[in-house]
C-alpha cells in the first residue's frame, strides 16, 4: 500500500489561520506592494514569452465564482492557474448551494477547507469583504459594482510597457465614473499619477470614492484626481485617453437615458487628437463600438486595448502570487 504524502501546499487543512492575502483594492495596498505584482507581471509575462514554464501554482487550486458574465477575467484566471501549474474550480452560484440560501460565512469556510484562494466577481462589494472575512484563504476580486482592481494592474501594465513609468504622467477617463475608474482613481493616489476624470455633472462619481479621496492614506507625489464635465479639457494633453461602457452590468435597465447623458463624452478620433500625438486608447473591453469609441479609434495607431486584454493573464499571476507566495 502506498504511503500517504502529506500536503505541503494548499490551504490550513485546520481552517483556523489565514494562510497569504487577499486582494480586495487598489487602496488596500501600498504603492510598494503594488509595484511588486506590476513588477511579478513582468516576470511572468517575460518568463511565458521565453517558453519557461512555471511550477510556482503547483498543487494549488484557485476557487472562482462569478456572479455575472465574464470573458476575459474568467478565462484569464482560469488559463493563468493552469500556466503557473496549478488548478481552477470554476463556479456559477446557480451550480453552488450559495445560489439557494448557504450563507458567504459558511461557503467561505467550506471553500477554505479545498482551494488555496478564492476569487470572486459579484454585485455588492458587502458580499465580497464577508467571503473575505470568514475564509481562512485569500479572496481576490473579480470585480465588483465598486471596484475592478485586477483591471488597473493590467492597465498600468500596458500604459508602462508602451510608454514608460506611469509616475507624473495624465490619465483621462471619458464616461462613465464607474468601477473601473474607481480603482485607476485609487492607482493614480498610490504610485502618483494625475488621473482626470470627465463625466457628466450628473452622474459624479460614487461618494463614497469621494469620502475616500479627502483621506486616502499614503499618497505618492503627483497623484491625484480631478473631476471635470468637460471631456475635451480632461483629454487635453493627455497620455492616455481611457472610457468603458456607458452601461455597466448592474446598470442595466437603470431608466437613465445614458446614450443621451454620455454622447458627448464618446472616444472619437476628434476628441483623441486633444491628447498627446503619442497618447495610448485604453478600454477594459467588452467596448460597444459606436458608443463610447469608434472604430477609427479602438482600431487605430493609440489603441492597445488588446494588448490590455492580454496583460489580465499576466497581471493575474502577479496578484495570485503575490496572495499565495508572498513578495520573494
Ligand atoms: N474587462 C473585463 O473584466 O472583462 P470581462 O467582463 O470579460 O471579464
Ligand atoms: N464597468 C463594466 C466593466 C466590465 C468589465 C461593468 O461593470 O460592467
Amino acid at each position: 500500500m502506498t504511503a500517504l504524502t502529506p500536503k505541503t501546499t494548499g490551504p490550513d487543512m485546520t481552517g483556523s489561520m489565514m494562510t497569504g492575502r487577499h486582494f480586495l483594492n487598489v487602496r488596500d495596498l501600498s504603492g510598494a506592494q503594488l509595484r511588486r505584482i506590476l513588477d511579478l507581471a513582468t516576470e511572468y509575462k517575460t518568463a511565458l514569452k521565453a517558453g519557461r514554464t512555471s511550477t510556482s501554482m503547483a498543487g494549488r487550486s484557485l476557487g472562482i465564482i462569478f456572479e455575472k458574465p465574464s470573458t476575459r477575467t474568467r478565462v484569464s484566471f482560469d488559463v493563468g492557474m493552469y500556466q503557473m501549474g496549478g488548478h481552477t474550480v470554476v463556479l456559477a452560484p446557480g451550480d453552488m448551494h450559495l445560489g439557494r440560501g448557504e450563507t458567504i460565512p459558511d461557503t467561505a469556510q467550506v471553500l477554505s477547507r479545498y482551494v488555496d484562494a478564492i476569487m470572486l466577481r459579484t454585485d455588492d462589494p458587502s458580499k465580497m469583504h464577508a467571503l473575505a472575512a470568514h475564509a481562512t484563504v485569500p479572496v481576490i476580486n473579480g470585480l465588483t459594482d465598486d471596484t475592478h482592481p485586477c483591471q488597473i494592474i493590467a492597465d498600468i501594465m500596458t500604459f508602462e510597457e508602451h510608454r514608460g513609468p506611469i509616475a507624473g504622467r495624465v490619465i483621462a477617463w471619458t464616461g462613465d465614473a464607474n468601477n473601473v475608474a474607481a480603482s485607476f482613481a485609487e492607482a493614480a493616489i498610490r504610485l502618483g499619477f494625475e488621473f482626470r476624470i470627465a463625466c457628466p455633472a450628473s452622474m459624479p462619481p460614487a461618494a463614497w470614492l469621494t469620502t475616500w479621496l479627502k483621506n486616502p492614506g499614503e499618497t505618492a507625489t503627483g497623484g491625484k484626481v480631478t473631476v471635470m464635465e468637460d471631456p475635451k479639457a480632461a483629454v487635453t494633453g493627455a497620455d492616455c485617453v481611457v472610457t468603458d461602457t456607458w452601461t455597466s452590468m448592474h446598470q442595466e435597465g437603470d431608466g437613465l437615458d445614458r446614450h443621451s447623458l454620455f454622447a458627448p463624452y464618446r472616444v472619437d478620433e476628434a476628441l483623441m487628437a486633444l491628447a498627446k500625438d503619442d497618447a495610448l486608447f485604453m478600454h477594459c473591453l467588452p467596448a460597444h463600438r459606436g458608443e463610447e469609441v469608434t472604430d477609427p479609434v479602438m482600431d487605430g495607431p493609440h489603441s492597445v486595448v488588446f494588448d490590455e486584454a492580454e496583460n489580465r493573464l499576466h497581471a493575474q499571476k502577479g496578484v495570485l502570487h503575490w496572495c499565495l507566495l508572498g513578495d520573494a
